[in-house]
């Protein structure tokens, strides 16, 4: 016996649906997107705790138990997660929602006659099994188990429109059969479509592809809303959906790509991934100390910091360091490129964690034009988001994306490591020109000798 009526369930889904939209609009500013979270994950329990009061469920232990098991599974793994993990985290979650959805949907062909709801069927089997293989390779490319590389062999663009065909022909079977033996082919052919539609996409577009597969996800799970007769999971869905197509657009014009083209850049040979190679050409290096002069004596300072600054956990150090210069005089900002780091908002997160004041973080149409009345620029742990190769060089994989002037500014100083690239694996000119120093070493360690070094100007 159910304990709501339909007219509290439809309310109570409809509160649910009004705090995933109060979720996304949380979401879209560093300053409420905690809040923004807390809404949503609220919003799912209702959503949950509706589905439990008001349908006739059967096997309650089970039901029970999956959700144990889980809780248990998820909530340790995104506690302990690196914030520079969190792609692949999302990659990891996003398949299982697709792969669920894609076995409700199998399991409901048993149950429907009706052709509209059996199309709704087959288009979340198949947009399911696409996002759950497809996010599955993209894990194993971020999690480094696999090449970062495009993968192609002759022949891919053959085999993938030959799966693709397949897979229409089998829906359209399973729609007018109802059989379940075609829809486990059909299933079958989602997954290697999924797979062959992410393994040609280089190791720089991954993340703007799991964006896409979200967006998949969401669009399986409003399908399977449908199927299932679930009007919260339509909204969920298609909410899902717009926000990840939103975002994949972003993402890919932050990087000055076409979606189309880095889906299928590397069919014609074009691949997104550089060299690797490191030169051995001779370079400026500083120490500390003449970094502190340079910085201390400045009237304005850029600081722009990237994913180095992230891994080494320099934030904190590097919030000092701007509190140490503005108390002498000298005018600090953050410069914040839209892909700096491994996700969209990964420096905006990191900074706000230092309590950096969002007035400082400046986006990159607003800085640019600032970079030329800088005295420093001080690049702590970025590479390819202020390489001007981007701007020059027509065949690198970045060529097209927009970058930090940080070339611009009288000085420009590198703290890295080595004279190993970035994440698109291509050299960066700016590192021997004349305006350049750098300080090599760990970000925290050398953003922490100097700012000791500037205390004690
Ligand atoms: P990268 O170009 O990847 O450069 C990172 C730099 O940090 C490297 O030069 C590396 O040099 C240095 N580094 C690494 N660990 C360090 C440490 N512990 N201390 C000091 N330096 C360290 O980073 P970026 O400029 O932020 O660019 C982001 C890249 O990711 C772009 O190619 C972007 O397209 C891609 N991407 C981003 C996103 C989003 S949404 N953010 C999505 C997809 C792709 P050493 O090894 O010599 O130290």
């Amino acid at each position: 016996m159910s304990l709501l009526d339909p007219v509290w369930t439809s309310f109570l889904y409809l509160a649910a649906a009004v705090f995933f939209i109060l979720a996304l609009r949380g979401l879209s500013s560093p300053r409420t997107a905690r809040r923004g979270n807390l809404i949503g994950a609220f919003g799912a329990l209702l959503a949950v705790a509706t589905v439990f009061l008001s349908a006739r469920l059967e096997n309650i232990p089970w039901i029970i138990g999956a959700i144990a098991v889980g809780t248990a599974v998820a909530a340790p793994v995104a506690r302990r997660v690196k914030m520079t993990q969190m792609p692949q985290l999302v990659a990891l979650f996003n398949g299982v929602g697709g792969g669920a959805a894609a076995l409700v949907a199998l399991l409901e062909l048993g149950h429907n006659e009706d052709p509209w709801v059996r199309l709704a069927i087959v288009f979340t089997l198949l947009v399911g099994a696409v996002s759950f293989a497809g996010s599955g390779v993209t894990f194993a490319k971020l999690q480094e188990l696999m090449t970062t590389r495009p993968v192609v062999f002759p022949g891919l663009p053959v085999v993938m429109a030959a799966a693709l065909l397949a897979a229409v022909g089998t829906a359209v079977a399973v729609v007018l059969t109802g059989s379940l033996a075609l829809a486990v082919l059909l299933m079958v052919l989602g997954l290697a479509a999924g797979a062959l539609l992410v393994l040609p996409v280089g190791g720089a577009d991954v993340p703007i592809v799991i964006s896409l597969l979200n967006a998949f996800t969401g669009l399986a799970v409003a399908a399977s809303g449908v199927v299932l007769g679930n009007v919260l999971l339509v909204v969920a869905g298609t909410l899902v959906g717009a926000s990840g197509t939103i975002l994949t657009r972003a993402m890919a014009a932050a990087m000055g790509r076409s979606v189309a083209g880095i889906l299928f850049g590397a069919f014609k040979g074009g691949s997104t991934a550089g060299s690797t190679a490191v030169s051995d050409r001779p370079v400026r290096s500083s120490s500390a100390e003449d970094v502190a002069v340079l910085l201390g004596y400045a009237q304005r300072v850029i600081i722009v910091p990237g994913y180095g600054l992230a891994v080494a956990q320099g934030q904190h150090t590097a919030a000092e360091l701007a509190l140490a210069l503005e108390a002498r005089g000298i005018d600090v900002d953050f410069a914040i490129h839209p892909v700096a780091g491994r996700m969209p908002g990964h420096m905006n997160v990191l900074l706000a964690e230092a309590n950096v004041p969002y007035e400082s973080l400046k986006e990159m149409g607003e800085i640019n034009s600032e970079f030329r009345t800088a005295d420093v620029a001080l690049v702590v742990g970025a590479n390819d988001v202020v390489n001007p190769a981007a701007k020059t060089s027509t065949g690198s994989p970045i060529y097209g994306m927009p970058i930090l002037e940080v070339a611009d500014a009288r000085q420009v100083i590198f703290l890295k490591r080595s004279m190993r690239p970035g994440f698109a694996g291509i050299e960066n000119e700016l590192l021997y020109e004349p305006q350049t120093s750098l300080l090599f070493g760990d970000a925290k360690d050398s953003l922490a000798k100097v700012l000791g070094a500037v205390k004690a100007l």
